[in-house]
């Protein structure tokens, strides 16, 4: 997969290599629930999802220059049937909580968009956030996705959760950059 430049970051593809590196900050309790999934109890649980998305093929590893080792991921995926129809895809990322509120995520996701319009011509692409997720909110709103309503989505404790969903489509992804 083609790796992303951005003026501070790398995104990459994955490699087992990343294992540890992804394990540190996937075991963290407060990171992976924020994003829907259950902190990772065992580097066998980290190596499997790591596979994964190296699998997927859709899903850079995010280094801060001029380091090499991964401090969290992004993504883009294909969801459900409509999404694959209509050439669309849905953004997910997390970043290490050492990492956070230098606007490192803004930067990796105007990346990605720039790679889904310019490079795989998506009709659009999604993205949402745990309605009480704020700093995820932020950040998609920095990008200037549009709030477009709420799906209701399982969470990894077995309840369900209200998402916030957005989309920036071609059309406006182009206004904003031109
Ligand atoms: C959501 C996330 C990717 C944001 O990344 P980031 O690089 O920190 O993003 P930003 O620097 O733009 O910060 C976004 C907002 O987070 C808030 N924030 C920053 N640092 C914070 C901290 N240490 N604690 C709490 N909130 C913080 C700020 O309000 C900021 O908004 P502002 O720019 O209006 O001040 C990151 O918090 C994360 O990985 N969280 C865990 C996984 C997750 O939620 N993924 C998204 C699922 S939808």
């Amino acid at each position: 997969m083609k790796s992303l430049e951005t003026k501070r970051m790398i995104l990459r593809a994955l490699s087992l290599d990343d294992l540890e590196e992804f394990n540190r900050y996937a075991k963290k309790p407060h990171i992976g629930p924020m994003a829907g999934w259950a902190p990772h109890t065992s580097i066998e649980e980290s190596r499997a999802i790591l596979n994964m998305m190296i699998k997927e093929n859709e899903v850079w590893g995010i280094t801060i220059k001029p380091a090499k080792k991964i401090v969290g991921t992004i993504g883009l995926h294909v969801r459900n049937f409509d999404n694959a129809m209509l050439n669309q895809k849905e953004v997910g990322y997390v970043i290490d909580d050492v990492y956070w509120g230098q606007g490192y995520m803004v930067e990796a996701v105007n990346a990605v968009l720039n790679y889904a319009f310019n490079e795989l011509e998506l009709t659009k692409v999604l993205c949402g956030h745990a309605k009480n997720n704020l700093q995820s909110k932020r950040v998609i709103e920095k990008c200037g996705f549009i709030p477009t309503g709420t799906d209701v989505r399982d969470h990894f404790d077995g309840t369900k959760i209200d998402i916030q969903m957005y989309e920036m489509t071609y059309t406006h992804y182009k206004e904003l950059n031109q």
